[in-house]
């Protein structure tokens, strides 16, 4: 695990839930991560939380849909760090579930600018400091390949960041910069507070298993073919 040692990571969405967990493994093992998202004081708290831990961490408030916000906040990396050897696109939002007739246009507008914009923003303004051996993560979801009866948004935001990390691996390939999807089955975060709140939490995966599955994909050597860390409950179902 000596990779992490003086690398940089930006993890997106990493003041709570998987985002953190992610923070945390990769900390702990030497990296230095800075963390967005757009909570202050879940910031501050996942802050103090990981320096307990020996993390070398750091914060900066962002809305990941916002191109002003997201532009600043790379830009904030790079007076920091200079380059960047890992992305984890993290944050996402989901939302209640509502047949397509009844849902929302401005909720529907809210998902995609989060899931698959703020994803795209970041991607963009994340590229030119990722190095040569650096590696980028898109957390998607089983919702990108699998299809749930109300959660459109979400489903169709997924399945456009799954197309935007494909095209991602070509292009950066010639970079030497390889790009994964993580694609977790259901995970016991906050998240299912927006669209389950009773779902069984017992049978999810735990937000430290998703983490240390990625840091095990980001430790495999650069010649390897792995484009998909893909992982969930035992049962397959909830
Ligand atoms: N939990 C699951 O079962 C599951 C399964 C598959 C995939 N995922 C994916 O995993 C990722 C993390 O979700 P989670 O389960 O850890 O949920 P979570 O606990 O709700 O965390 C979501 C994270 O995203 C951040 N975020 C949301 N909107 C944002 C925005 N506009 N700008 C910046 N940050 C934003 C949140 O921070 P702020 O609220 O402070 O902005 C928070 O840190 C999401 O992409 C989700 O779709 C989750």
């Amino acid at each position: 695990m000596q990779i992490f040692t003086g690398k940089t990571a930006v993890v997106t969405g990493g003041n709570r839930g998987i985002g953190l967990a992610i923070a945390r493994e990769l900390g702990t093992r030497g990296c230095r991560v800075v963390i967005c998202g757009r909570d202050a004081n879940a910031l501050e708290s996942a802050v103090t939380e990981l320096k307990n831990d020996g993390c070398a961490i750091s914060a900066k408030g962002c809305d990941i849909s916002n191109p002003a916000q997201v532009d600043a906040f790379f830009q904030a990396v790079r007076d920091h760090f200079g380059t960047l050897d890992f992305l984890i696109n993290n944050a996402g939002a989901a939302h209640a579930l509502a047949h397509v007739e009844q849902f929302a246009p401005e909720e529907f507008c809210r998902v995609v600018d989060v899931n698959l914009i703020g994803t795209f923003l970041c991607c963009r303004s994340a590229i030119p400091l990722l190095r040569a051996g650096g590696v980028m993560v898109n957390n998607l979801s089983v919702a990108a390949l699998q299809t749930f009866v109300g959660m459109s948004a979400y489903n169709a935001s997924k399945a456009g960041a799954l197309a935007l990390t494909n095209v991602l691996r070509e292009e950066l390939r010639e970079k030497g910069i390889r790009v994964l999807a993580l694609v977790p089955g259901a995970v016991d975060t906050e998240i299912w507070q927006q669209f389950w709140p009773e779902a069984p939490r017992e049978k999810m995966v735990s937000a430290a298993d998703v983490a240390r599955a990625v840091v095990l994909a980001l430790t495999m050597p650069a010649n390897t073919s792995i484009d998909e860390i893909r992982l969930g409950p035992a049962s397959g179902v909830l």
